[in-house]
């Protein structure tokens, strides 16, 4: 797809778990387009990813920051509003997951899924909502995933996060939409590449004693597309309803070339 659009030029797009992989993907696609950037991660990481994206000429600044911790997301959105401006769109992409035979998850397993996945996201939001109310403006864009629609075999607890961060959206969708703010959720499916599927692909090597070009094979086999998912299938879509898409709200979209339709 490939949009472009000067619509982000001077915007502030913040966006979550962007040290590496699909957020960076994203952060990347909004410098190009002449956002200002900013990208938080809990890896420190994410300081030298900041760094990469201001040596190429984009305005870029980073933070380290645990979106579990409510009041340093609030102390760092606030810095945000100061040092860089109002923002317009924030993309909740930092998420963690999990897999292991459903017995064996225990309290921590289950705080995580849910405090990274669902709680990290609400926080984010609460940060950037004020600003966004203020201005009668914003885009904020959850990540869901295709687990969330139909959840996945031994990621119960990951696809029980994920299908609350559906619904969170659609009721922040409902609350905010007489302020111009749209609210969607995006549901890839396997994206090659990232950090997600690799701790997922180990956990199924693992669990279903299978090489992992057995297990690439038997799931591309259920895409009727035929092909996992990419990073740049997903930037696409976060560009496209960052900059469009004004129409659509509530909404979880699938980027799974077909394996995921309702
Ligand atoms: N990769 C996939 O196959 C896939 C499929 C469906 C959905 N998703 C979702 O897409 C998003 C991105 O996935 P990815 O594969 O690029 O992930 P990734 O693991 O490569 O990157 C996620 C980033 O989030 C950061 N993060 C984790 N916990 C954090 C915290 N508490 N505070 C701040 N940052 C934190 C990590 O440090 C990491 O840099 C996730 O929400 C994931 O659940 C991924």
């Amino acid at each position: 797809m490939s949009l472009n659009s000067d619509k982000l030029q001077g915007k502030v797009c913040v966006v979550t778990g962007a040290a590496k992989s699909i957020g960076y993907g994203i952060a990347e696609k909004y410098a190009e387009q002449g956002a200002k950037v900013v990208i938080v991660d809990i890896d420190p990481l994410v300081m030298d990813s900041a760094k990469a994206l201001c040596d190429k000429g984009y305005d870029a600044k980073g933070y380290i920051l645990n979106i579990t911790d409510r009041d340093a997301v609030l102390a760092c959105f606030k810095d945000i509003e100061k040092t860089v401006g109002d923002v317009f769109a924030l993309v909740n992409n930092a998420g963690v997951v999990d897999t292991r035979p459903f017995e064996e998850n225990d309290e921590s397993i289950m705080d995580k899924m849910f405090k990274v996945n669902v709680y990290g996201t609400a926080y984010c939001i609460q940060g950037a909502l004020p600003m966004m109310k203020k201005n009668k403006a914003g885009k904020i864009i959850n990540f869901a995933s295709k687990s969330g629609k139909t959840g996945s075999a031994l990621m119960a607890p990951y696809s029980a996060a994920k299908g609350a961060v559906i619904v969170l959206t659609q009721s922040l969708a409902f609350e905010v939409a007489k302020f111009g703010i749209n609210v969607n959720a995006i549901c890839p499916g396997i994206t090659d590449a990232t950090g997600v599927w690799s701790s997922v692909s180990a956990g199924y090597i693992e669990n279903m004693k299978m090489e992992r070009e057995e297990i690439v094979k038997n799931f591309t086999a259920k895409i009727p597309l035929g092909r996992l998912t990419d990073i740049q299938d997903v930037v696409d879509y976060v560009f496209f309803l960052t900059v469009s898409g004004e129409y659509c709200t509530g909404q979880a979209l699938n980027i799974t070339g077909g394996r995921e339709m309702h």
